[in-house]
């Protein structure tokens, strides 16, 4: 499991560790920078932890063999923040493609089976996007892995500079599939939520993580909350649970997984930025017994402020999950008010100094 210390990768570990895959704890090598999320897990018997980058040279003689044992290699190592997106294209470029290409060609040498984390972004923009915004036609703008076109705004838009570089790893893994017999799995995410995710700026690191933390590092810090050109950019938000489940039974069903491409997604909790700033507040509010946050300020900022030139959004995404309910028998379950709550409950317990935080403490 390579990134196995962040966000997805945490919760993986701590499902297959601790209840197994059909029936069996795996055995699994993990790889990572960092270890923070990971600490409960890494004296684990099942579970070795090589702490490094799996793209260094001198690591490349070790990441063989492991590649080489392994039954499956999950690749989650990436960088995956919207604020590096056009302020560090080099580095997104690199780290998504440029230092994935080995572990890929390694895979195909090998004959290992790879399972790799790319992104919804690697749809773009909506066609109704382009057309009218209308939505009114499902056919240009919900998004489906084998048929929907991956639409992208121009090179200067230095925004898809990580969704380019995850859509040309998609088509070298694919081609790979096609010239070598890669036995390959393309996960595409759309937008997993629950604790752990990112980092609360301030507490747990520097700069702009993603939207949750954002949201929840200004309501710990009672700073507003800034929705960026207008909050209206809808994503459908599914809970970690449900994201590893599906994961889970990918893993479990190698052969209904094999070189197919899925999204991971809940059609059922779609929000626009705006009514996720409003719901968060209103839960964060319960959770903390502190009513001043059904009020809490949510502040409209550019995206030029906001992320700096080149930052341009992805509309809507609407997942087509029928694949991944025929083939895996997978339907996500949570509600969003669940998946926010038992988030915001983790990061309040974690981080709250309010009422609720208070009366805990005593
Ligand atoms: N969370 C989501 O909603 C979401 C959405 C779209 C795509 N994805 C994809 O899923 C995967 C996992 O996402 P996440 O949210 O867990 O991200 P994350 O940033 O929390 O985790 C990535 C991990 O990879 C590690 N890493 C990066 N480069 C490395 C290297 N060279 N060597 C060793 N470790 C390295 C990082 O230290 C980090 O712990 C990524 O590929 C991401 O692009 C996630």
């Amino acid at each position: 499991m390579l990134g196995c210390g962040g966000f997805v990768g945490s919760h993986l570990l701590d499902r297959c560790l601790s209840h197994g895959l059909g029936g069996a704890v795996p055995e699994v090598v993990g790889w990572d920078l960092d270890d923070r999320k990971i600490r409960h897990l890494v004296h684990h018997p099942n579970f070795i932890f090589r702490q490094g980058n799996c793209a260094d040279p001198d690591a490349r003689g070790q990441l063989l063999v492991d590649l080489r044992d392994a039954d499956v290699v999950l690749n989650l190592a990436a960088i995956c923040n919207p604020a590096q997106y056009n302020t560090q294209p080099y580095q997104v470029i690199r780290a998504n493609f440029v230092d994935t290409f080995d572990t890929v060609q390694m895979c195909a040498e090998a004959g290992t089976w790879l399972l790799h984390f790319s992104t919804s972004e690697v749809y773009g923009r909506t066609l109704s996007s382009y057309v009218d915004d209308s939505y009114a036609d499902p056919a240009l703008y919900e998004l489906e892995e084998d048929s929907t076109p991956l639409v992208m705004g121009p090179v200067a838009n230095q925004r898809w500079s990580y969704a380019c570089a995850k859509q040309l790893m998609e088509r070298f893994i694919y081609g790979c599939h096609t010239e070598f017999g890669l036995r390959f799995t393309i996960v595409r995410p759309l937008n997993f939520f629950g604790p752990r995710m990112d980092f609360i700026p301030g507490r747990e690191g520097e700069g702009v993580p993603r939207v949750l933390a954002c949201f929840l590092g200004a309501l710990l810090d009672r700073k507003p909350m800034l929705l960026v050109d207008g909050g209206m950019a809808r994503r459908t938000i599914v809970g970690i649970g449900d994201a590893v489940d599906a994961v889970v039974r990918m893993l479990e069903r190698p052969d209904a997984a094999a070189n197919q491409v899925f999204n991971v997604g809940n059609r059922a909790n779609e929000v626009t930025m705006r009514g996720l700033a409003e719901m968060m507040r209103r839960i964060y509010a319960d959770v903390s017994g502190d009513v001043s946050y059904l009020s809490h300020p949510i502040e409209d900022v550019s995206s030029a402020e906001f992320y700096g030139a080149g930052y341009e959004d992805c509309d809507r995404r609407m997942p087509n999950l029928a694949k991944a309910r025929r083939l895996l028998d997978w339907e996500p379950r949570m509600p969003l008010e669940d998946v926010l709550r038992e988030t915001i409950q983790y990061y309040y317990e974690k981080y709250g100094t309010g009422r609720a935080a208070a009366t805990r403490a005593a």
